[in-house]
């Protein structure tokens, strides 16, 4: 079967090296790669710190895709040659004040109703755990199974790995939908993040604008070991830097750095993490996340050739295995597995 991807992020580099794995003939078309939301993302692999009320369906699949993540990230170093930056640290969500710890009693109430496994710590505890918090630190909680993947390391490795398992890339990309129906392939498979409803008139996806900053250590400044989850920020560790998000904006195509955003995030960062403030700004980046309806993602067939994996709002770099395996199991098996069925992308919650 010769399979063309329309996307070449995490989704769409993700699903064309699966199918490749599973014998297809495949071919990623993306004009600009380095757009990817994925190179401006965190990588935060969190599916319990990042639990949002009534989301339980979508914390399902992200918690199966979560436990296929060790496998998915040995396998692509396997293929790769090179290691993906899949790190098993665990986070810390942090609360500064005693209204950010209602908050996230409320939060803990849930994961512990939902059985997740979380451990509710006081001030001391949180501040012991991960020394770089902010002595002020009211108290938190630690969600040992919530990791983090270096995101710029991930694509590099889907590269090769595609690379290595024969997967054509190609700086063209259809525009609309009668140069997609003229592509030369038995399958399309529409991975464009929030461009794809140019391609799928009416899919209901459109970009949600995230700012993210990245800083680095000299050494003095102290940075955490996990990653630390405030309530309007994150501080991620990456070796010698931190990533620091990051804006949710429903403002459509704008990719400009704003100053206040930027001055948002430090304080709040550095509210948490003081040795933010110390670290050298390296980086402001924009990315526009493929946001949904109902904040998941769309994964199935829109008819006998098209086959749609997008929509995966703030959670891409998490749903990229189960993402992956499904839209391979379905284009060798003709269905859908179960793990996906809820999210098809004509389910009423996402018609326009
Ligand atoms: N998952 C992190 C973000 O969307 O900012």
């Amino acid at each position: 079967m010769r399979v063309a991807v329309l996307g070449a992020g995490v989704i769409g580099l993700s699903v064309a090296w699966r199918c490749a794995r599973r014998g297809m003939e495949v071919t990623v078309h993306d004009p600009a790669p380095a757009r990817a939301a994925a190179n401006v993302a965190a990588g935060m692999l969190a599916p319990v710190t990042e639990l949002h009320a009534g989301e339980e369906a979508l914390l399902a699949l992200n918690l199966e895709s979560a436990r296929r993540w060790p496998s998915f990230a040995a396998e692509l170093a396997g293929d790769a040659g090179c290691d993906p930056g899949y790190v098993t640290c665990g986070t810390v969500a942090v609360a500064r004040d005693l209204d950010d710890l209602r908050v996230l009693d409320d939060l803990h109430a849930q994961q512990v109703g939902l059985g997740l496994q979380v451990e509710r710590l006081s001030g001391r505890e949180v501040r012991r755990r991960e020394p770089a918090l902010a002595p002020s630190a009211r108290g938190g909680l630690f969600v040992g199974g919530d990791h983090q993947v270096d995101n710029r390391r991930l694509l590099s490795a889907l590269r090769r790995a595609a690379g290595a398992r024969a997967v054509g890339m190609v700086t063209t990309s259809p525009e609309d939908p009668p140069a997609m129906r003229a592509l030369d392939a038995d399958a399309v498979v529409v991975a464009a993040g929030w461009r794809s409803p140019a391609l799928v008139p009416g899919l209901a996806v459109r970009p949600v604008k995230g700012q993210v900053l990245r800083l680095r250590s000299d050494g003095r400044s102290v940075l955490p070991a996990h990653v630390v989850r405030g309530l309007d920020v994150y501080v991620v560790p990456r070796g010698d830097e931190v990533v620091v998000g990051a804006t949710v904006e429903d403002v459509g195509e704008d990719l400009t750095v704003r100053a206040g955003a930027v001055h948002d995030l430090l304080h709040d960062a550095a509210d948490l993490v003081p040795g933010v403030a110390e670290a050298e700004l390296v980086e402001c980046g924009v990315g526009l996340r493929p946001a949904t309806p109902d904040n998941a993602p769309l994964i199935g067939a829109l008819d006998e050739r098209t086959v749609v994996a997008t929509g995966h709002y703030r959670n891409g770099i998490l749903l990229a295995p189960v993402t992956a395996d499904a839209v391979a199991e379905l284009l060798v098996s003709g269905e859908a597995p179960d793990v996906v069925a809820p999210f098809r992308p004509e389910r009423p919650a996402v018609r326009r």
